[in-house]
């Protein structure tokens, strides 16, 4: 186990064989993420003190961005004991991740490549979420793609938009939303 500190101080322990963002969490260290793939950007940090090593493609980061430093902590594992150049969320907790049965109520052509989705939520569904929260739609054959909220929490619908797939979201008549973490 190798100890890893924040800038505010919050500390943890990761395993070699556990991304850093993994350990953060298991460890009530929550640390700014999203889609946990290396994808999105959203948990690049630098490491002052320290080194890492790449388990997956950091596909979030540009040419520039790793030849400064930069690194993804849902990428990477730790060498030694390290410093991220990161502060944690505080006490923010996320709502837990949930994949629900959903209804599509309307599309909305908002531009030559967005689209806005409202989904029916099943009635008595408890489903909250924060602000940059996303939901994945996923579809006939397990498609899977990424969509805004656009809405404040309400009891029965949920707005969304994203990229418009002509190929895919018209035939989504019933579907499943799946909440994700930040
Ligand atoms: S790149 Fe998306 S959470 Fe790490």
């Amino acid at each position: 186990m190798f100890q890893v500190s924040t800038l505010n101080k919050k500390q943890f322990n990761a395993a070699a064989s556990e991304t850093l963002l993994a350990a953060a969490l298991r460890s009530d260290v929550l640390l700014e993420h999203s889609c946990k793939t290396g994808r999105c950007g959203a948990c690049k940090v630098q490491v002052p003190v320290g080194s890492t090593i790449a388990v997956m493609d950091e596909l979030g980061l540009t040419l520039r961005e790793k030849l400064t430093g930069w690194v993804l902590t849902c990428a990477r594992t730790a060498l030694c004991d390290l410093q991220l150049s990161v502060e944690d969320l505080g006490g923010l907790r996320l709502h837990p991740a949930k994949t629900i049965p959903c209804r599509i109520q309307g599309l909305e052509r908002l531009a030559p490549d967005v689209v806005l989705v409202r989904l029916r939520l099943p009635p008595q569904q408890d489903f909250r979420y924060h602000p940059g929260q996303y939901v994945d739609v996923i579809g006939p054959g397990g498609v899977r793609r990424s969509y805004s909220i656009a809405n404040a929490p309400a009891p029965d619908q949920l707005i969304a938009f994203g990229k418009f797939l002509a190929e895919a979201l018209p035939s989504f008549l019933i579907t499943q939303v799946s909440m994700l973490g930040m």
